[in-house]
């Protein structure tokens, strides 16, 4: 039987179990896939543990992808540029990390807008946090000419546009109502905006009517942000797809099958409390 999991702490939000439980029964895979609470002091002995227990290998939540990466015995590109992974594989009894939250960021987005192509123009990315790091990585990857980097704490964003290269511009939080302008995308990394959060505040006056508006907030699944954009007639995609896409090329290394992320998947995802 194929092992694998999640660790976090705490770990009981965690909605990975029930996705990857989901495509177990679907592709009928002789596996398991639980939840792990490991606390931070714990976390290199519960990695180090996965062989012997048989794992092909784990995902990684809050907080622990960045720790991690000094705790495994490889670490590829695409996670050494994200500066964190969410994905660790038992490769011949070693730890590889990998990353694939700027995969299931880019396929969500060109998934949810077929019509958007990265190398259109600007893209305004909100928050300067973990998954901004993703998302800023995974559109310089797909060809987008400048990110335009808004945070409220702005040496947090000047730290990651230093790490990432010229491309990316950092703005003022004040002033992201005016980086609007000519954007063809338009993303919200931060966590305003989320059930028993602080609303964000923008005013779309100034977005084409072109750009696709995507926020990686996905409780509620429409936020005031993609109401917004809806009724001024710009496409949008919600943040649930992020976190289903993430999850299939890690579900792929651990049981062996490549999942599908299905309108059935979505329903089953959001029906966990
Ligand atoms: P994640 O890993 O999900 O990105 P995070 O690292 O805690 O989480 O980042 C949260 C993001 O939301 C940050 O960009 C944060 O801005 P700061 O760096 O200034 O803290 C942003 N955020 C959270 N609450 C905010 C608020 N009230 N106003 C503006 N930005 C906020």
């Amino acid at each position: 039987m194929k092992k694998a999991g999640v660790m976090g702490w705490p770990i009981g939000h965690s909605k990975s179990p029930a996705l990857h439980g989901f495509w177990l029964r679907e592709h009928g895979v002789d596996g398991s896939y639980i939840a792990l609470a490991v606390q931070p002091e714990n976390l290199r002995a519960e990695l180090h543990a996965l062989p012997e227990r048989g794992f092909s290998g784990v995902n990684l939540t809050v907080p622990h992808k960045e720790a991690a990466l000094a705790m495994v015995d490889s670490v590829d590109d695409v996670a050494r540029r994200i500066g964190a992974t969410n994905c660790v594989l038992v490769n011949d009894g070693k730890l590889a990390a990998t990353n694939t939250d700027a995969y299931g960021f880019i396929t969500n987005l060109t998934t949810g807008a077929p019509n958007y192509r990265a190398s259109k123009g600007p893209a305004v990315v909100l928050g300067a946090g973990g998954a901004s790091r993703a998302v800023c990585v995974a559109l310089m990857d797909a060809g987008c000419p400048e990110i335009r980097l808004t945070n409220r704490n702005r040496a947090r964003a000047d730290a990651l546009a230093a790490a990432l290269g010229k491309s990316v511009h950092v703005v003022a939080w004040d002033d992201r109502n005016d980086i609007l302008a000519e954007a063809a995308l338009l993303v919200n990394t931060t966590s305003l905006g989320m059930q028993g959060q602080p609303p964000l505040q923008i005013d779309l006056a100034q977005l084409p009517a072109h750009a696709v508006v995507n926020d990686i907030v996905y409780a509620p699944l429409e936020t005031a942000l993609l109401q917004a954009a809806k009724l001024r007639g710009n496409a949008v995609v919600d943040g649930l797809g992020m976190l289903l896409y993430q999850a299939q090329p890690a579900f792929a290394a651990f049981f062996g099958k490549t999942p599908e992320v299905t309108p059935a998947l979505r329903a089953h995802v959001m029906a966990q409390s």
